[in-house]
């Protein structure tokens, strides 16, 4: 049995009773419609950069996603309509994309994982999210075993959230479809660390080639991205997710806390800031398991660390929070086989 810990940014997770890979879209469906059919429990796994799993490893099916495909239209008013495979590599694609002069995924550079990923989390950095670029998600729905396809408005997302996140497992996301400005300027630069590193003020634009350079330096000193000799990026990029306050909530907070104010009226904190203000620094080890010792929202393997020690160090963390703030951290990593209570 292959152990999941080979197909995981973290190195950690047992076997998997068995492992399929579909490497095109009626690959995806047979393997799905086989095990379901079948009554054996599904793990759909893309690029393993956004989960844990358990030492127990998966008894079930695990079917590794590899369909990768790019297709384009380019209108020169509508500018470029593509079709991506579930598969493809997420940075791969934002690299064509930038290669090609069609704007709008460029601070989303350098984030792990697959297209087919994207939009379960609403992957997003520095400002932007990529729901703000998606047109239409086609999943084969196990639930009604048929092909269904959702647009843009259907998707519920929301802050690292969509409805294929609100039920997990239903939806298989076979591609997704995108459409991108032509151009060579960016998207207003939003982000403070961003603007800076660009030399440009907050609000102004950018060419989308020094964005991407300047977001994948960014990313790199913070080891989120992956690089086999950097144990720092032996993780599943952000741990937590920032947790989303009502102002009342917020306010309890110390005052140099940083935070956003939302659409809604709700204040998104810092989950980085709450961790090192309760006495979480970089660097802290456990059995194996380390805060990064660039970013505290990582949580690393330094090279013999198992499961079970990751979700210890996110236990501590997440109860030092608590005691300290009385902000409950919540995972943004998908956890496969066990909790943090
Ligand atoms: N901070 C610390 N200690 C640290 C790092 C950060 O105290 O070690 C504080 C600083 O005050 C800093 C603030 O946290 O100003 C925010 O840090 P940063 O700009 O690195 O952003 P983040 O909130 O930690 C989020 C996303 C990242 C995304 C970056 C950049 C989440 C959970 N994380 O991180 O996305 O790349 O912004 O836009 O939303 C991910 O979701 O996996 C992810 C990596």
């Amino acid at each position: 049995m292959t152990d999941l810990s080979a197909f995981t940014s973290l190195r950690v997770g047992g076997p998997a009773k068995e492992i399929v890979n579909a490497s095109n879209e009626a690959e995806i469906i047979a393997a799905v419609k086989a095990a379901d059919e079948a009554g054996k429990p599904i793990l759909i796994l893309g690029g393993g950069t956004n989960v844990l799993v358990s030492d127990a490893g998966f008894d079930g099916v695990v079917i590794h996603i590899s369909s990768a495909h790019v297709e384009a239209e380019v209108d020169a008013c509508s500018g470029a309509t593509l079709t991506i495979g579930a598969g493809q590599p997420w940075d791969e694609f934002v690299a064509i994309t930038i290669a090609r002069g069609y704007a709008g995924l460029e601070t989303l550079s350098g984030i792990p994982g697959t297209v087919g990923a994207a939009p379960i989390q609403n992957i997003g950095a520095y400002g932007h999210e990529v729901s703000e670029f998606i047109t239409r998600v086609r999943t084969y729905d196990r639930a009604e075993r048929r092909i269904k396809t959702f647009a843009n408005e259907e998707c519920e997302f929301s802050y690292r959230s969509s409805r294929f996140k609100n039920e997990l497992g239903r939806y298989v996301i076979l591609d997704v479809g995108f459409q991108l400005r032509r151009g060579e300027v960016s998207r207003p630069i939003i982000y403070a660390e961003l603007a800076e590193a660009l030399g440009v003020n907050l609000g102004e634009k950018a060419s989308i080639f020094a964005t991407r350079e300047a977001t994948l330096r960014l990313r790199a000193g913070k080891g989120m991205l992956l690089d086999g000799g950097d144990h720092d990026s032996w993780s599943a990029g952000s741990f937590f997710k920032n947790p989303i306050l009502t102002p009342e909530q917020a306010a309890e907070l110390p005052q140099n806390a940083p935070r956003w104010l939302q659409e809604d009226g709700l204040i998104k904190v810092s989950a980085a800031w709450l961790m090192e203000n309760a006495g979480l620094h970089k660097g802290h080890e456990r059995d194996g398991a380390r805060i990064s010792t660039k970013h505290v929202l990582a949580l690393t393997n330094m090279g013999g660390a198992s499961a079970a020690d990751i979700a210890a160090l996110a236990k501590e963390a997440r109860d030092k929070v608590l005691e300290v703030f009385g902000v409950k951290l919540v995972a943004e990593v998908n956890l496969i086989g066990l909790t943090l209570d």
